[in-house]
């Protein structure tokens, strides 16, 4: 009989991945749903739980940057750069994988994704185990992604044994994904790491490659994702006021929901209204992105509009969260 008692949370997460069984973990990101990524039958568990097309694949975590050698080969130099500046961190990077890495995790496809999270528990948990971890964001699939071991609980806290909780994610938007199609460095999903910083560390510029809605095979991009359950709506940076004004004709004030970055709308009560920095600090904004969603998700009204934030540093990947989460209405 396993009992919690005596050892720590850590140590049984180790033994329950060890068996093949599913962990909530925490990362500075968000938080994952792993499995071991060597064990086809456990990875097939996470698609499972999470009701996740196969078709999209997973990202294999590990804890040092010798560790992506072996899981990958034939790694960039510029690959390296990335590595060496931002692992540990929200960064992955997709490299042609070694043939150990079962085409469950990557979908068939002949790269894998490998990041190095920066979170102390995560990383000694992975420290403790001679296998890497297969952990997509542990949300149903297409919902928010959860930025607290609570998220977590609240949706599949039955189908799993164990979340390791590790507190609030200090990042709060996925990791960056960078794939070197043909040798160049391209970003395939907007996340953690701004494209600013990758930009001045690889001095030049690099190319995004980002929205694909009928080309499942890139990263999570299915153009509808991160989704709250309400009708959601987003415009234009300064626009809300504008914005509401349509709504307004449909709704009484009360029943709308706001998320914006900074100064809410005096129309509105201001207890259906999450400002996520009042400073316009997009690091904290991305910080609180999807804690925001999903209290506004809760709150009783019948739709939520949003307003873009500026298109740089994290701004990029709020932005493109607050995008996907508007598309479910359209598919
Ligand atoms: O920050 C993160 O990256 C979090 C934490 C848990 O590490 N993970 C995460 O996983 O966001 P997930 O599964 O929600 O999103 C990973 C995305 C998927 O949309 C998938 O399409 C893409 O990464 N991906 C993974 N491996 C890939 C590959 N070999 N080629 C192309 N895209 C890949
Ligand atoms: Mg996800």
């Amino acid at each position: 009989m396993l009992t919690t008692k005596h050892i720590s949370d850590v140590t049984l997460a180790q033994m329950l991945l060890a068996r093949g069984e599913l962990v909530a973990i925490p990362t500075e990101t968000v938080y994952g749903l792993a499995a071991n990524a060597l064990n086809a039958e456990a990875v097939a568990r996470i698609f499972e739980v999470k009701n996740r097309p196969t078709f999209d694949p997973l990202i294999v975590h590990t804890y040092s940057i010798e560790a992506l050698e072996r899981h990958a080969h034939s790694i960039p130099a510029e690959a390296y750069k990335l590595a060496e500046a931002f692992m540990p961190g929200s960064l992955t990077l997709l490299l042609p994988k070694r043939a150990h890495i079962p085409d469950i995790v990557t979908a068939g496809l002949p790269t894998v994704g490998l990041r190095i999270p920066n979170h102390a528990l995560a990383l000694e948990l992975l420290h403790g185990i001679d296998f890497p971890l297969a952990a997509p964001s542990a949300n149903p699939f297409g919902y928010i992604s959860p930025t607290t071991a609570q998220h977590v609980r609240a949706q599949l806290g039955e189908a799993i044994p164990l979340v390791l909780d590790g507190g609030a994610c200090v990042v709060g938007v996925e990791s960056t994904i960078v794939g070197f199609p043909e040798g160049e460095p391209t970003i395939m999903r907007f996340g953690g790491i701004s494209v600013e910083a990758i930009e001045k560390v690889l001095g030049r510029q690099v190319k995004t490659m980002t929205h694909s809605s009928s080309n499942p095979a890139a990263p999570g991009m299915l153009a509808s994702h991160y989704a709250p359950r309400k009708p959601f709506y987003v415009t234009a940076v300064g626009n809300l006021p504008t914005f509401l004004q349509k709504f307004l004709a449909q709704y009484a004030p009360e029943r709308i929901g706001v998320l914006a970055l900074r100064g809410g709308l005096p129309a509105l009560p201001t207890d259906c209204q999450v400002l996520l920095s009042t400073e316009g600090n997009l690091n904290e904004a991305a910080q609180k992105l999807f804690g925001a969603m999903r209290q506004l998700d809760a709150l009783d009204v019948d739709v939520i509009i949003a307003e873009y934030v500026p298109q740089e540093g994290l701004g990029r990947a709020i932005n493109d969260r607050l995008k996907r989460a508007s598309l479910t209405l359209e598919t």
